[in-house]
């Protein structure tokens, strides 16, 4: 680990990544599963086609291609990298997947650790991932967003099977003592909420010894009530992302990207519009790639940032929300 020698008084981001699989499972394809259609998915929801995990993908190895990518782009060392924190809502591993990427990436002398928050699991592992570097401890880190709920989807319930994919991505950031490019943020749940989308264990009895009970693990698939979540989502964005221009002192006519969790097109518009933010400042992905959980944020800046969208120093708001429920909000500037 650096030593580290000065006090940081900021955060810099350096480098992005992500990875798909590359089975592609289109809206037409799913239409001869459930009772749906191309044009239906598509004018309600904003997505074509997403991603499915097959063999070989799994959220270790997602997350390992994406964070290698992100650190290709910086000029690091691995050895330099002091943290690397995965937000994941189905790891590869139930005791945690970042050790695995930490060791395929032979990042030594970082500590890794898996944090859960759902759809909000980037926006809350960047957060930490921050206040880490901010307050000296780390000057390196990989904050990686990597999801496989293609896994948890019930496959014959058209009302939530239609939204998900697989993906991950990644950034690399990095303490300064410079200047401060993390500008601000805020965090909320509401558990009393949480029915509205969960993914549930299924506890099985089974017996150890006769009159010793134990509950076997396994999980239930994703259960959502999708117009509450819905209603929940175009609620609570603009309330938190407003209250953090105020907080900033930035404003809504201030921001270059608008990266919103990629739930649904008709989320991203309607947030949008409430805070007067034009459809090109809007960065979307969905029609490629659905709902991606922890993995749409990271994934879809890094495609705006390859692409030159992104440029050094434009002001990007960005907000995760979901289950939980969970949501969070920050403002950050590129570089
Ligand atoms: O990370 C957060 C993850 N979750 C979300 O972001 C979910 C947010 N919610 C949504 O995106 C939307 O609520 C959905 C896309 C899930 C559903 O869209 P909706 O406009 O809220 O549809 P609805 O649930 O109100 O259903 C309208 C109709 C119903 O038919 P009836 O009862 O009016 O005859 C549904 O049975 O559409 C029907 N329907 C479908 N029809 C064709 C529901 N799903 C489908 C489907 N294909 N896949």
């Amino acid at each position: 680990m650096e030593v580290i020698k000065f006090k940081q008084i900021g955060v810099s981001f350096k480098g992005s990544g992500s990875y798909v699989p590359e089975q592609i499972l289109t809206n037409e394809k799913i239409s001869q599963k459930v009772d749906t259609s191309d044009e239906w998915i598509q004018s309600r929801t904003g997505i074509s086609e997403r991603r499915i995990s097959s063999s070989g993908d799994n959220v270790t190895e997602m997350g390992y291609k994406a964070a290698l990518s992100a650190i290709k782009m910086t000029n690091w060392d691995i050895k330099t990298i002091d943290l690397i924190v995965l937000a994941t809502s189905t790891p590869h591993d139930l005791f945690g997947s970042a050790p695995s990427i930490q060791a395929k990436l032979g990042a030594h002398n970082a500590v890794a650790f898996d944090l859960t928050a759902a759809c909000s699991g980037f926006l809350f592992a960047l957060i930490t991932a921050a206040q880490f570097l901010k307050g000296g401890s780390f000057k390196r880190a990989i904050v990686i967003g990597a999801d496989q709920l293609s896994s948890f989807v019930d496959w014959n319930d058209r009302r939530s099977c239609i939204l998900f994919g697989d993906g991950a991505g990644a950034l690399a950031i990095e303490a300064t003592n410079e200047f401060d490019n993390f500008l601000g943020f805020d965090m909320r749940t509401d558990g009393e909420r949480g029915s509205f989308l969960n993914l549930p264990t299924k506890n099985n009895r089974d017996s150890i010894i006769d009159n010793i009970d134990f509950l076997k693990g396994g999980f239930s698939p994703i259960n959502m009530n999708g117009q509450e979540v819905y209603k929940f989502a175009v609620r609570e964005v603009p309330i938190i992302l407003n209250n953090l221009f105020r907080k900033t002192k930035y404003s809504s006519d201030e921001v270059d990207w608008l990266v919103l969790h990629q739930a649904n097109q008709r989320i991203l518009d309607s947030v949008g519009e409430r805070l007067k933010i034009p459809r090109e400042k809007i960065l979307s992905n969905l029609a490629k790639y659905g709902n991606t959980s922890a993995a749409t944020i990271p994934l879809v800046m890094d495609e705006a940032i390859r692409d030159n969208r992104i440029q050094q120093n434009d002001i990007i708001a960005t907000s995760g929300f979901g289950a939980g429920l969970s949501w969070g909000a920050a403002i950050i500037k590129w570089g």
